[in-house]
C-alpha cells in the first residue's frame, strides 16, 4: 500500500516519515511549494539524528517529492497530476499545519481547514479509497481548563484559548461531516504538545517550546530591566500540562494507524501517561531565560513592562493554569505498557532547548529505516 505524507518537513513530521520508511519501500511526500529544498531538509534531520550514510543515499530512490499548495483546491495540481496522485494512493498522513499560535483565524483557518478540505479531496479521488490519518491535536479541547477530555468528544462550548485550537477543532469537524457524507474512515490522532530531548539546531524545525523561550527572550531584551527580574504570571502552582516525547508520539500514531478502522472516525489522545507540574515549567523558563517566575493567582494591575510583553503571546500564560487531564483509555487498552514513556522532567526539557553538539551523545532515538520490512 503506497502513503502520502504531507508536512513531512516539520518537527513530527520527520519522525511521522521515518516510521513510515521504516515499514514503506517508498513514500510520497507532498510538500509545501516554494519553501525550500524539501529533500534536503530532510536528509539534513536524518543526518543530524545519526541515520547512516548507506540508508541517506537511498532516500532519493525512496522518497516521491510532490510540491503542492496545500490552501488550493486540487492542491494546486493539474487536474490530471492530481488524479494519479490520488489513483496512486492507499493511505493519506495529513500532518502539514501552521502551529503559530499567535496567528490570526483567517490564516490559520487557510492553512489548517482549508488545507485539510483538499486533503479529503484527495481521498475522496482516489480510486483505492485511502484511508485518512490526520494529525489534530489534544487542545481542539479549547478552554476547558479542568476535568477529563475524552477521545469521543469534540465541542466547541468551552471556547478556545487561541485561533489555533479553534482552527484545528474546525478540521475535526470536517472531517467527521466528510467521513458521514463518503462513509469513509478517518483516523484523527490527537497529540498533546511535543518535545524533544535534541538540542536546537538551525537546520532542524523548531518546537513550542523554543518559541515559547523566544518570545520571553526577546521581550526580557526589550523591556530590559536588568538583573534576574521577577515576572509574575497568571498561573497555578497546582496546574499541569501534557508533554509527550514527539519520537514516541509518532511511534504511536503509526503504531495506531496499522490498525484496521471502524469505518467512522476513530479518534486518539496520543499523550503521556504523566502530566508535567506547571512549576516545572516555570522552573525551566526560569532557567533559560533568566528570570524569577511568580506563579499569581490574577494578573497584576502594575504590570512592568516585561509582564505586558509576555501576557500578550497567547501561548504561555494561558496554558499555566490548566489542569485537565486527556483521556488515552482507547490506546492503553490497545497497546499497555507499551503506550507508557519515560519521563518528561525538567532535565529532558532543558537539553531539548540549549544548542550543544550536533548528534546526541547516544544512539539515534529510533530505527534508521536501513531497509524497509515491506514494500
Ligand atoms: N508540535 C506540536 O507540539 C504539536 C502538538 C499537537 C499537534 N500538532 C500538530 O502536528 C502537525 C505537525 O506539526 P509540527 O510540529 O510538525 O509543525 P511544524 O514543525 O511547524 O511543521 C509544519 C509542517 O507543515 C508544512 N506546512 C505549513 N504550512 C503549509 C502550507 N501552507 N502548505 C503546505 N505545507 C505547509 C510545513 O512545511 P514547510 O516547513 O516547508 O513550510 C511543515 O512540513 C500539525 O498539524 C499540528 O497541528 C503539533
Amino acid at each position: 500500500m503506497h502513503v502520502a505524507l504531507t508536512g513531512a518537513t516539520g518537527f513530527l513530521g520527520l519522525r511521522l516519515l521515518r516510521r513510515l520508511l521504516d515499514t514503506h519501500r517508498s513514500v510520497t511526500v507532498l510538500v509545501h511549494a516554494g519553501s525550500g529544498d524539501a529533500l534536503h531538509r530532510i536528509t539534513r534531520f536524518f543526518a543530524l539524528t545519526g541515520v547512516p550514510e548507506s540508508s541517506l543515499a537511498e532516500l532519493p530512490g525512496r522518497l516521491r517529492v510532490v510540491e503542492t499548495e496545500l490552501e488550493r483546491p486540487g492542491l494546486g495540481l493539474s487536474g490530471r497530476a492530481f488524479q494519479e496522485l490520488a489513483d496512486g494512493l492507499g493511505a493519506i498522513w495529513h500532518s502539514a499545519g501552521s502551529i503559530n499560535l499567535a496567528g490570526d483565524l483567517p490564516e490559520l483557518r487557510r492553512t489548517n481547514v482549508e488545507g485539510t478540505r483538499n486533503v479529503l479531496e484527495l481521498a475522496a479521488a482516489g480510486r483505492a479509497s485511502p484511508v485518512v490519518h490526520h494529525v489534530s491535536t489534544a487542545f481542539v479541547a479549547g478552554s476547558r481548563r479542568e476535568g477529563v477530555a475524552y477521545e469521543d468528544e469534540l465541542d466547541d462550548a468551552y471556547g478556545f484559548e487561541n485561533a489555533y485550537e479553534r482552527s484545528k477543532y474546525e478540521a475535526e469537524a470536517l472531517i467527521h461531516a466528510w467521513s458521514g457524507e463518503h462513509r469513509r474512515p478517518v483516523v484523527v490522532l490527537r497529540p498533546s504538545i511535543l518535545v524533544t530531548d535534541l538540542p536546537p539546531h538551525p537546520e532542524l524545525p523548531s518546537h513550542p517550546f523554543q518559541v515559547v523561550e523566544r518570545i520571553l527572550r526577546d521581550a526580557r531584551r526589550t523591556a530590559d530591566p536588568g538583573g534576574r527580574p521577577r515576572v509574575r504570571l497568571v498561573g497555578r502552582p497546582d496546574g499541569r500540562l501534557n508533554l509527550m516525547q514527539v519520537d514516541h508520539a509518532a511511534e504511536m500514531m503509526v503504531r495506531l494507524a496499522g490498525r484496521t478502522p471502524s469505518g467512522g472516525v476513530d479518534t486518539y489522545h496520543v499523550v503521556h501517561d504523566r502530566d508535567v507540574p506547571v512549576p516545572t515549567i516555570a522552573a525551566l523558563l526560569e532557567r533559560l531565560v533568566e528570570v524569577s517566575i511568580d506563579l499569581v493567582a490574577t494578573e497584576p494591575d502594575d504590570p512592568s513592562a516585561l509582564e505586558a510583553l509576555v501576557d500578550f503571546y497567547p501561548g504561555l500564560t494561558t496554558y499555566l493554569t490548566h489542569r485537565r487531564r486527556f483521556d488515552d483509555t482507547r490506546v492503553r487498552a490497545l497497546f499497555g505498557s507499551s503506550a507508557a514513556s519515560d519521563r518528561v522532567d525538567l532535565d529532558y526539557l532543558w537539553s531539548g532547548l540549549v544548542p550543544r553538539g550536533l548528534v546526541p551523545a547516544g544512539p539515534p532515538p529510533t530505527a534508521a529505516f536501513p531497509s524497509a520490512r515491506h514494500a
